[in-house]
C-alpha cells in the first residue's frame, strides 16, 4: 500500500504528533509507504506533485513540535474548478496513492469530502484549535490553545489589578465560543462573551461599574465572533483566494472603545491571535493527537474511506464526511458549562438571571 498524508487549513499543536501516529501504525502494522504531501492540498495540485516520504527517521523526534513538518495551506482548493480536481486525482494516481489521509479543520474536510467523491479514497483527521468540528466532542489543539489563553488571562489580570482597569482579552475560535468559554472560565474571568450570545454592552458595563466599587478591575475574554446585540461581526480582513474568506478578529478594540465611553476605568483590549496556535502540544493533545493518528491507520488498513475521526462520549470512531462537511459546531445555549458559568455569578453579556 501507499498511502499519502497532508496537513490542510491554520497550523495547530498536535498535528505532528498525528503524522507520526499515521506513519508508525501503517509501517509498523501493513508495511505501507507513506507519503508527505507538502503545503496541504497545493502540494497535490502542483506538477509534479510536491511529496516526501514519510519513514521511522523523519518522524522520529516530532511528536512535542508545534506546527506541522509537512507545510500547511488555507488557501489551496483542489475543487476550484474542473481541471485543478482532474490534475489533484491524476497525481493521485501517478504517486500511486491507495488512500489519502486528510488532517485538517471543517474546511479541509469539505474539501477531502469533495474529492473522495470524485474517487479518491480518504480518510480524515479533525483538527482545529476551535473544537467547532461536527461529530468530534474534542479536537486536539484545542486543550493546547485553552491552556495559552488561559496563561495570558492569569498575566493580564496583574495589570488589572494594579491600576484599577478593565482588560479586556480577545480569543480566536471564529463562529464558535469555546476557547473563550473554557479558558474564560479556567483563567477567572469575569466576563466572558461568546459568538453564540450577542452581548448587552450596557449589561457589561454594568459588571464594570459595580466591580470598580470593590475589586476595582475586570477581566473580560472575548471570542473573536462575539458581537453586539444588534450589531455585526468584526471583520479583520478577507483572504480572496481562500475557500473561507473572511478572517474574524478586533471584536475586543470595538468592545474597548464601547466600555470607554461608560466607565471611569482606563480600558486595554489585548489580542492574542496567532500565539494560540503556536507552541508544543500539551501533553493531553500528544496522547489524543497520537491516538487520532492511529485511528486514521486503522481506518486505512480496514478499507474505510469517505470517513472522519471521531471522538464522542470518550469513544474513538468514524463519521462520513458528508456528514460533518461545510457545518460547524459552536457551543449550545443549554450547555452545562454556560450554567455554570452564570451560577458563579460570571457575567455572559446578557441579562438573564444567574
Ligand atoms: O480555525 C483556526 C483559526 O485560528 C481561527 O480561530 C482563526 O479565526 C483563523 O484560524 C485565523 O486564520 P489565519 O491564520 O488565516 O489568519
Amino acid at each position: 500500500m501507499r498511502i499519502g498524508v497532508l496537513t490542510g487549513g491554520g497550523d495547530c499543536p498536535g498535528l505532528n504528533a498525528v503524522i507520526r501516529a499515521v506513519t508508525k501504525s501503517l509501517l509498523r502494522q501493513c508495511g505501507a509507504e507513506v507519503v508527505g504531501i507538502e503545503d496541504g492540498f497545493a502540494g497535490l495540485m502542483a506538477s509534479p506533485p510536491r511529496t516526501r516520504a514519510l519513514d521511522w527517521r523523519s518522524v522520529s523526534g516530532i511528536l512535542m513540535l508545534g506546527g506541522t513538518i509537512l507545510g500547511t495551506s488555507n488557501r489551496a482548493n483542489p475543487l476550484t474548478s474542473e481541471a485543478v480536481t482532474q490534475t489533484v486525482l491524476d497525481n493521485a494516481r501517478v504517486l500511486g496513492l491507495d488512500a489519502l489521509v486528510a488532517i485538517g479543520g471543517d474546511g479541509t474536510m469539505a474539501l477531502a469530502h469533495g474529492l473522495a467523491q470524485r474517487g479518491l479514497p480518504v480518510v480524515g483527521v479533525p483538527k482545529t484549535i476551535d473544537n467547532d468540528i461536527v461529530g468530534c466532542e474534542r479536537s486536539f489543539g484545542f486543550d493546547t490553545a485553552v491552556a495559552t489563553v488561559t496563561e495570558a488571562l492569569e498575566r493580564i489580570q496583574t495589570t488589572g489589578q494594579s491600576h484599577g482597569r478593565v482588560m479586556i482579552v480577545e480569543t480566536m475560535g471564529r463562529h464558535a465560543g469555546w476557547i473563550a468559554l473554557e479558558a474564560g472560565l479556567a483563567g477567572a474571568a469575569d466576563v466572558i462573551l461568546l459568538p453564540e450570545l450577542d452581548y448587552d454592552v450596557d449589561a457589561v458595563a454594568a459588571v464594570c461599574r459595580e466591580r470598580e466599587q470593590h475589586q476595582r478591575f475586570t477581566v473580560i475574554c472575548v471570542g473573536e465572533g462575539a458581537k453586539p446585540q444588534g450589531g455585526a461581526l468584526t471583520v479583520a480582513h478577507r483572504v480572496a483566494d481562500s475557500p473561507d474568506p473572511m478572517r474574524l478578529g478586533g471584536v475586543g478594540q470595538v468592545l474597548c472603545a464601547q466600555l470607554q465611553q461608560r466607565l471611569h476605568s482606563e480600558v486595554r483590549a489585548t489580542v492574542l491571535g496567532h500565539v494560540q496556535r503556536g507552541g508544543s502540544p500539551t501533553a493531553f493533545d500528544r496522547v489524543l493527537a497520537t491516538q487520532f493518528g492511529n485511528q486514521a491507520a486503522q481506518l486505512v488498513m480496514a478499507g474505510q474511506f469517505n470517513r472522519m475521526v471521531t471522538l464522542q462520549q470518550g469513544q474513538l470512531g468514524s463519521v462520513a464526511l458528508a456528514d460533518v462537511a461545510h457545518q460547524q459546531r459552536t457551543v449550545p445555549l443549554d450547555h452545562p458549562l454556560l450554567q455554570a458559568a452564570r451560577q458563579i455569578g460570571v457575567c455572559l453579556g446578557d441579562s438573564a438571571p444567574q
